[in-house]
């Protein structure tokens, strides 16, 4: 099989855009009035409202949301959509064409998907000198820090552990399921507050943002900008998605004078390249 079909197949797995799998909403606040598909569903959701988990509408297949990343697949090992995956390509293989330095991380991972498709594509392209971080807390996001971070006041992620909190073995079998778990993947385990100070991490090339919340965002940034290669891919998944996220990439832009256009993938990812 040639390189470019295998790349090819394996993002389409990888978000089970070929299986018609069935998807989950993402647990968004309902309006009054709004008739849930499911009405069992929704009876039992509110039996259970005190508890700390959800339950969220399955929603049939849906070819043009899982295009752009809109559901939370039942069974995929990512959530990203097939247009995040295929700017993960055009970053990835940009940086490797221009030679620009430095290592791939991406900072939020759930299943594994977006970086076991990072590492397919060094594999593909015979490097051999940059390694995959895989960083998260392996536990689902943090309880909002309200003091510090106002912009995450009622951030409710972390009440959805049952879905969001993929253990490390799962993400390490979930890479050798695609025989790509080897010496160039590295785990950061730990909320980034207290694994991104330390990480062993020299100069970035791809620097993929996708832990949702302010605090979560800016963490990253202010720990790993900073080694990110001119040349180098700066990509944030939840930019259009999360006001709290985007608040964070606008806040530390400001900070720091960073002036590059802020492309738009697919209404919720975005980019940018780091010009100086
Ligand atoms: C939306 S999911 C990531 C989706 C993934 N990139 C994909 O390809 O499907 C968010 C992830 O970020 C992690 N996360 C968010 N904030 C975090 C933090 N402050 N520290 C550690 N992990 C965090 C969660 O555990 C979760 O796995």
């Amino acid at each position: 099989m040639s390189n470019n079909l295998y790349i090819d197949l394996l993002k389409k797995v990888l978000i089970d855009y070929h299986r018609m799998e069935m998807g989950e909403t993402p647990p968004i606040k309902r309006n009054k009035g709004h008739k849930p598909r499911y009405m069992l569903l929704y009876m039992l959701e509110n039996i259970l409202k005190n508890s700390d988990f959800t339950i969220r509408e399955k929603v049939p297949y849906n070819k043009e949301k899982r295009l752009t990343g809109r559901d939370w697949p039942a069974y995929a090992d990512s959530m990203v959509g097939l247009k995040r995956m295929e700017n993960i390509e055009f970053c990835v293989n940009d940086t490797i064409k221009n030679n620009i330095p430095g290592d791939l991380i991406e900072t939020g991972v759930w299943r594994g998907g977006s970086v076991i498709f990072m590492r397919a594509l060094l594999k593909v392209a015979g490097i051999t000198d940059k390694i995959v971080w895989v960083a998260d807390s392996f536990e689902g996001l943090p309880k909002p820090d309200e003091d510090k971070y106002d912009a995450d006041k009622g951030d409710d992620h972390y009440t959805h552990s049952n879905v969001l909190a993929i253990s490390e073995d799962q993400v390490k079998y979930n890479f050798e399921k695609y025989g790509l778990l080897d010496e160039q993947v590295k785990f950061l385990k730990g909320w980034f507050k207290d694994t991104l100070p330390t990480a062993p991490i020299e100069k970035l090339s791809v620097l993929r943002l996708d832990g949702d919340m302010y605090e979560s965002t800016i963490n990253a940034l202010d720990n790993l900008y900073a080694k990110l290669s001119v040349g180098g891919y700066c990509i944030v998944d939840d930019f259009g998605a999360v006001p709290a996220c985007k608040m964070a990439i606008m806040d530390y832009r400001k900070q720091h004078n960073i002036t590059e256009d802020i492309i738009d993938i697919d209404g919720f990812g975005a980019y940018w390249k780091k010009l100086n």
